[in-house]
This record gives structure tokens, sequence and C-alpha cells, in this order.
């Protein structure tokens, strides 16, 4: 069916202007002033709105074995849950154990997404050891549409590659022309610290950080550029939580190595004093990189405005609270994670353009069309123009909320967000030209969600 948004402000990462978007099979179609639909057409009221391109989020992690447990949303709920909060397109990663085939993975990633997505998604694949197998398989996954890789430079002993994986993976990703997405800390260095820590009798949530200081990211962070520099692979260091590692990558960029950098709501929004709760409390703030000091907020917030960081990502990871005992005795074995997917567009608006952090252009680039530009998506996603997805946010500034884990779609037991006021919502959003959200609830089709094939764009 048709549909016309029309009046709405439109904003994209570089214009700003009051028009109607004419969408058909999918598409946009025509974009101006006073455009008419046939009867039948769905026509959505956007006067006083803000007119979005759809959201992307290039780091979820939806299906997700790990420590032990499994992380709790499905596709369908999380798709759900991301969609409510303005996302239209989220880059998930598929993460094979180190003795798994990396075409297993991908069967079982596919067989969890298969009808469940309600928006648009990808995958990023992740290398968790290497072999002349693993090596034909990645080749046969890229061609298949797969077109980034991921490699976890921590968790010794479980998804870390060394530097022999590391030094083959990025040289095949250079040959076949993807990004390398990459986890920066020092896992050697991390696993000692833990050990360290729990022999001292140091075993609550607290904990978390110092085991994983600031300069075990920076120096992940300079060793993925290294490696780019050795190999000529293109890297996105995902989740930078600090000055001193963000400080490693602008020297590397200034060297001319490529690599981009992606940061996270919860690094803006929470800091490590979270984790520091009483009563267990803490656990539901443990992610890794760990949650810092409250003085890197402003440096990433400027890095984000600047363009010094490309993307802000969640990095969806839901534990719930019963997943997160499992490290009652032992900060080291509770599960990773702080989900925040429902919630992103929203807090960043709120807190970074409202207050003048963020340029309303930059918010955009930011959480959509540069995820779109480096993950090779652009201009089908990432923007508002003919020919691209109709995938659009129509977004009311005027309404205000309150972040709960009572009232969002995720499924968890909590938010990590708990009472903090948001301004906006999303009073349309559709994926395709599908109407799938009014007034902040999922009205859509399920299982609309389509699998992005990507060429490799680096
Ligand atoms: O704490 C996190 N980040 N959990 C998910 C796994 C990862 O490292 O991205
Ligand atoms: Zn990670
Ligand atoms: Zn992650």
């Amino acid at each position: 069916m048709a549909l016309l948004i029309k009046n709405g402000e439109i904003v994209t990462a570089d214009s700003r202007y009051v028009a109607d978007i004419y969408c058909q099979s999918e598409t946009i179609t025509a974009i101006g002033k006073n455009l008419t639909a046939p009867p039948d057409a769905e026509v959505i009221d956007a006067a006083g709105k803000l007119v979005f391109p759809g959201f992307i989020d290039p780091h979820t992690h939806i299906y997700l074995p790990f420590m032990g447990t499994y992380a709790k949303d499905t596709y369908e709920t999380a798709t759900i849950a991301a969609l409510c909060g303005g996302t239209t397109t989220l880059i998930d990663f598929v993460i094979p154990n180190p003795d798994e085939e990396p075409l297993s993975a991908i069967q079982t990633w596919g067989s969890k997404s298969e009808g469940q997505a309600c928006m648009d998604f990808t995958w990023h694949m992740a290398i968790t050891s290497w072999d002349s197998r693993v090596e034909s398989q990645l080749r046969e996954i890229v061609k298949s549409g797969v077109a980034s890789f991921k490699v976890f430079l921590a968790y010794k002993g479980a998804l870390d590659i060394g530097d022999y994986g590391l030094y083959h993976a990025m040289t095949l990703a250079k040959e076949l022309g993807v990004i390398t997405t990459a986890h920066c800390e020092n896992a050697d260095v991390v696993l000692e610290l833990q050990k360290k820590l729990i022999s001292e009798g140091k075993t609550g949530p607290e904990w978390h950080e110092p085991s994983r200081p600031a300069y075990v990211e920076a120096e992940g962070t300079r060793h993925i550029a290294f490696m780019s520099e050795v190999t000529g692979g293109h890297v996105y260091v995902v989740h930078l939580s600090n000055e001193q590692a963000l400080s490693q990558a602008i020297a590397a960029r200034q060297r001319g190595v490529n690599i981009w950098v992606e940061t996270l709501i919860q690094y803006l929004m929470l800091d490590k004093s979270y984790a520091e709760r009483p009563d267990f409390e803490g656990a539901k703030y443990v992610m890794s990189p760990p949650l810092r000091d409250k003085a890197n907020q402003e440096v990433l917030w400027n890095g984000l405005r600047s363009g010094l960081i490309s993307t802000l990502a969640t990095d969806h990871a839901p534990f719930d609270t019963t997943q997160k005992r499992m490290g009652i005795d032992d900060f080291t074995k509770i599960p990773n994670g702080i989900p925040s997917l429902e919630d992103r567009v929203r807090l960043a608006y709120t807190y970074g353009v409202l207050p003048g952090k963020l340029d309303i252009h930059r918010f955009v680039d930011a959480c959509s069309t540069q995820a779109a530009k480096i993950f090779g998506m652009f201009p089908r996603k990432g923007t508002i123009a003919v020919g691209s997805d109709a995938d659009i946010v129509v977004y009311d500034p005027s309404h205000e909320e309150v972040l709960s884990a009572a009232t969002q779609h995720m499924n968890l037991d909590y938010n990590g967000f708990e009472g903090t006021p948001v301004k906006g919502r999303c009073a349309a959003v559709t994926v395709r030209g599908e109407l799938q959200v009014k007034d902040g609830q999922f009205v859509g089709i399920k299982g609309h969600g389509r699998f992005i094939k990507r060429e490799p764009t680096h």
C-alpha cells in the first residue's frame, strides 16, 4: 500500500526542511510540497513533528550464548522494542564457539531470526578461531552478503582470537574489502587482574571496573590500530568507553590508519558508581568495557559531536537479575551487558540534542547515517531520499515519558535507566513503507523484517 507522510519537518544528517514524503512499493518515491496520494493510501499527519530516517543500531546481541547463559530477548521481542524506540535496522553479531565452524553459527543465527524479525537486520561475522577451514567458510559467508567481521581481543579462553588469528583475519578482511569490528581490551591483563582481585576477596560488582582499567582498553585500541597498519585492513572499534582509548584511536587516524570509533549510550549516561551500588544492585551495571569515571562522559560527547566518534550504538545484551546472580560470589561470573536497544534514540535526543551537546544533524548521523555508510547500506538505509527504503521515524518532540522496566518492550525485568525522564516519542515508525509503530506501541506485522545482504565496501 502507498504511504504519505504530510507536513513533517524532515531532518537528515545534512538537511532540514518541511515537506511531504510519498512511498510506494517499500521505497520513497517523492519528496515535496502538497503531494497527493490515492484514496487507499495510508496518510500520516506529521505537522509539528520531526521526521528522521529510521535509526540504525550497528551493535546488538539478540541471540547470544555467553558466560554460561543466553541473552533474554528473541528476534521478535528485541525488534519490537527497537522499533518502539525508533530503530528500524540493526546489526547483530554471529558468534561461533571457538570450536564451531562459522557456517554452523550462521545457520544457528538464521534459525533464530527466520520469520521473527519485525525490522530489517544484518550481521557482523565474529571470528573466534583460525584455520584453513575457517578461512574458506569466511570467504563463502562474505559472498553471501555478510560484509563485516568481528574480533574479540578480550574474553581470554572464550572468544579471544589471539594475534595469530587476528593477523590472518585482518589480512583476509583486507583482501575481501570488508571492515573488521573489534572489542578492544587486553585479554591477558584482564585475566591477571581478575585473579588478583578475587584472591584478595574483592568479589563484588564494584571490582569489575578495576579489573578492566582504562589502560587495558587503550592498549587494545592501540593494538588493533597497529594490526590495521600491518595488514591494511579497515577497523571499527566497538563500544569505546574512555579518553585514553579515544586518544589512541585519534593518534592512529592521524597516522592515516583507517579506523572508526563507536561509543554507547550507556557510557554517555551512566558511570562506574552505578556498578558500586549496594546489595548486588551494581550487577545490573556490569558490562565490558566497564562503565567509567564520570569525567569521560564529556570527552565522549565531544568526540561524538566532532565526529571523532562516528556512531552511537547500544551493545544491547540483556541478562535479567536472576542471570546476574550467577556472579553473586564472583564478579567475573556476572553476565556482561546493560540493555538499551529501546532507549538509545530518546536518550540521545533528550540528553544530547536538547542541551546542545549534539547538533541535531550529528544526532541523525551518529544514530543512523554513519552506520549505513560504514557498513555498506547507504543510501538504501540511513537517509530520507527518493530511492531509499521507506524506513521513517515521525518523532513527537513534545511528548514526555519516564523510562521504566514496567513499560518497556525489552524482554527484561529491569531497565538500567529506570526513572530517567525522556522528551519525545515515536508517533509513527515505518519499515519499507509498512507502519510498524504508532504512538510508541507496536501495531505492525510480525516477521516483516528482512535480512540485508551487503557488498564489501572497504
Ligand atoms: O558487556 C558486554 N559488552 N556484553 C556483550 C558482549 C560484548 O562484549 O560485546
Ligand atoms: Zn564487546
Ligand atoms: Zn557487543
